[in-house]
C-alpha cells in the first residue's frame, strides 16, 4: 500500500519530503531517475485519455521526465510556487522565460548590477528582436518606478543578493511600485538567497529564477536552472521548453533533489560561516573592506534584516589593500579554498573576478562597471570555519607581515 506523505510547511521537512510520493516504484525510498527518451502507451484510448489531460502519461522525452518532474514539485513546494519548469542551466531558465513571454515592442526594467551573462541577453539578443530595456540602480527606486513605460514594459528584473557586492533590493518596495502598473510582472534571481533565506512570491514577485547550479544543487556536481511561478505561466513556459529543447538529463535532475535535500542544514552552516569569516576579515588590517549583508556596514544590512530572516548568505566579498597583483598573490597563498569561478558548493570557492569573470574588460571597463582590481570574492563553504579563518589568515600575512 502507498502512504501519502505530509509534508508540513518547514523548509527542513519540504526539502527532504517535498515534490515526492512517500516511496518510489518497486518500494525505493529515494527517487528512480528514469532514463526514457520516449513513453509507451497501452491503447489508443489512452492516446486520448493522454491528450485529453485525463491522465497523467508521459509522450515524448523533449516534453516532461518523471524525475524531472519530482525535482520541478520538490523545488515549487520550497519556493511556495503553484508550480517549477526545469532547465538544463540557468541561463537557459532565465533566456527561454524572456523569450517565451516577451514580444518585439516589450520593454524591460533591470536592476543594473544583475547576472551580467542575463544583461548581456537583454543587450543582444533581446535588443535584436526589438525588447527594449533600462537599466537602474539597484537603491534607486524612484529611478525604478520613472523608468516604468505604461503599455510597454512587461516586466522588472532584479537580484537579491546581487553579485559580487551581496546588495540586497528591497523586494517589498519593487513590489509595490509593480502594483501600480497592471500588466507589469516582477521577476526576481534568488540563486545566491535560496528559499531558506528569501522567499520573493511571499513580497510580491510573480516569478523566481535560480541558477540551481549554485546553493541548491550544492555539491558543485551539476548545472540546472529553474522558473517557479503560476500554474497557467509554467504551463506556457512548459510549452516553450519543448519547442527550444532545452530539456534537463534526468541524471542531473536526480543529482538536483539528491542535493536538495539536505538544502536547509547546508545553508544554515554556509550562513554560520560565512558570517564567521566576514567578521575576522573585517577586523584585519590587511583587508579594506568586506562586503557581507549581515554585518552593520553593508549598505544594505537594514533591508536584509527586514527581508532575510534566516541568515545572510554563504558570500563574502572584500577588497584586499593593493591592486591586482596583491589580491592575487593572496589567492595563490591561500591553500584551502578552490581558485574557482561559481559559488553555493560544499567546498569554498574563492575568485578574483578582475582575473576571472571580468578577465576580458581593461581595467578601465571593470572600474566603470565597479569590478575593483583588488576585490576578492568567496563562495564560503561548509568546512570548518576556524580551519578556513587559519587558511586566509595565513595567506594574508603573506601578502602584508604585519
Ligand atoms: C545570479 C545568477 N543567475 C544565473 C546564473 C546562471 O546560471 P548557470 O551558470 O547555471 O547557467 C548565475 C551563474 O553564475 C548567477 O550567478
Amino acid at each position: 500500500m502507498t502512504k501519502s506523505s505530509d509534508q508540513g510547511t518547514s523548509l527542513h521537512t519540504l526539502a527532504v519530503r517535498g515534490g515526492e510520493p512517500h516511496s518510489h516504484g518497486y518500494d525505493a525510498v529515494t527517487v528512480p531517475i528514469v532514463c526514457t527518451a520516449t513513453y509507451s502507451f497501452a491503447s489508443s484510448a489512452d492516446i486520448h485519455a493522454h491528450f485529453r489531460g485525463e491522465i497523467e502519461h508521459g509522450e515524448y522525452g523533449r516534453y516532461g521526465n518523471p524525475t524531472v518532474r519530482i525535482a520541478e514539485r520538490k523545488l515549487a513546494a520550497l519556493e511556495g510556487a503553484e508550480d517549477a519548469v526545469l532547465f538544463p542551466s540557468g541561463m537557459n531558465a532565465i533566456t527561454t522565460m524572456l523569450l517565451a513571454m516577451l514580444k518585439p515592442g516589450d520593454h524591460i526594467v533591470m536592476t543594473g548590477d544583475c547576472y551580467r551573462r542575463t544583461r548581456q541577453f537583454l543587450k543582444t539578443t533581446l535588443a535584436k528582436f526589438g525588447v527594449r530595456h533600462s537599466f537602474v540602480p539597484p537603491d534607486d527606486l524612484s529611478a525604478l518606478d520613472r523608468a516604468i513605460e505604461p503599455g510597454a514594459t512587461r516586466l522588472i528584473i532584479t537580484e537579491a543578493p546581487t553579485n559580487p557586492y551581496l546588495r540586497i533590493v528591497d523586494l517589498e518596495r519593487i513590489a509595490e511600485i509593480k502594483h501600480k502598473h497592471p500588466g507589469v510582472k516582477l521577476m526576481v534571481d534568488t540563486t545566491l538567497a535560496t528559499p531558506v533565506l528569501c522567499r520573493p512570491l511571499e513580497f510580491g514577485a510573480d516569478i523566481v529564477v535560480h541558477s540551481c547550479t549554485k546553493y541548491l544543487a550544492g555539491h558543485n556536481d551539476v548545472l540546472a536552472g529553474v522558473v517557479c511561478g503560476d500554474g497557467p505561466l509554467m504551463a506556457g513556459l512548459r510549452d516553450a521548453r519543448g519547442v527550444f529543447g532545452g530539456m534537463p538529463d534526468p541524471h542531473g535532475a536526480y543529482l538536483l533533489i539528491r542535493g536538495l535535500k539536505t538544502l536547509a542544514v547546508r545553508m544554515k552552516q554556509h550562513n554560520e560561516n560565512a558570517a564567521r569569516v566576514a567578521a575576522f576579515l573585517e577586523a584585519e588590517p590587511a583587508v579594506e573592506r568586506v562586503y557581507y549583508p549581515g554585518l552593520p556596514s553593508h549598505p544594505d544590512h537594514t533591508t536584509a534584516s527586514r527581508l532575510f530572516t534566516r541568515g545572510y548568505g554563504g558570500m563574502v566579498s572584500f577588497h584586499i589593500r593593493g591592486g591586482l597583483e596583491d589580491a592575487a598573490r593572496f589567492v595563490d597563498a591561500s591553500t584551502l579554498p578552490n581558485l574557482a569561478p561559481s559559488m553555493g558548493g560544499v567546498e569554498t570557492l574563492m575568485e578574483q573576478p578582475a582575473l576571472m569573470s571580468f578577465y576580458e574588460l581593461s581595467p578601465e571597463q571593470r572600474a566603470e562597471i565597479g569590478i575593483a582590481e583588488n576585490l576578492i570574492r568567496l563562495s564560503v563553504g561548509i568546512e570548518d570555519a576556524e580551519d578556513l579563518i587559519a587558511d586566509l589568515h595565513r595567506a594574508l600575512r603573506q601578502v602584508s607581515p604585519t
